[in-house]
């Protein structure tokens, strides 16, 4: 019985750092990096992460390019470029910010510059980051507990 279970568990256990090992890194903005107009155009952060798949645990690189910062904002600060003062970093050219985004992300992620008129000008990015244990996350703790133990039954009715 006991060994059984520590099998369950090494198997749920392989299954988050296999997981955790395929963690990504991505530029954002490739080699134009993290920058505002007119080195970049509105809209240039959307094409960016078009057809990207962003999982919790990848580590999103913000390059600067120029005097830049970084902050992350709610969907409406996005979308007005609202001015929030919770930046979390601030630097010049060659600067930057690696984020990464937590494990068990799942859902949108709003990114922005602070400085003048950045955002407006489009230093803005919005992603979908789909969790990267959405086995374990969808179950319940009560589901889970079943689940391990119609898995135990099922390895003892032989
Ligand atoms: C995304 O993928 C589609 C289909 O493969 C392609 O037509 C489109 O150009 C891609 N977009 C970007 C920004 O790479
Ligand atoms: C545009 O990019 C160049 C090269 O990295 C940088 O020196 C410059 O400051 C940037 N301009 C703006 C407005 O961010």
């Amino acid at each position: 019985m006991v060994g059984s279970g520590l099998i369950v568990l090494l198997i749920l256990a392989m299954t988050c750092l296999t997981r955790g090992a395929m963690a990504a890194r991505y530029t954002v903005g490739d080699h134009v990096g993290w920058t505002s107009p007119p080195n970049i155009t509105s809209g240039f952060y959307d094409d960016w992460a078009a057809n990207k798949t962003f999982m919790g645990g990848d580590v999103l690189e913000f390059n600067y390019k120029g005097t830049q910062n970084l902050a992350v904002v709610s969907r409406e600060e996005y979308d007005h470029c609202k001015r929030v003062s919770k930046v979390l970093g601030e630097g010049e050219e060659g600067e930057g910010y690696a984020y990464p985004l937590p494990a068990n992300a799942n859902g949108m992620y709003y990114f922005v510059s602070t400085i003048d008129s950045h955002c407006k000008g489009g230093q803005k990015l919005a992603i979908k980051v789909t969790s990267s244990v959405p086995f374990l996350t969808s179950l319940s703790s009560d589901s889970l507990s079943v689940l391990v133990s119609a898995i135990l039954s099922a390895l003892f009715i032989r």
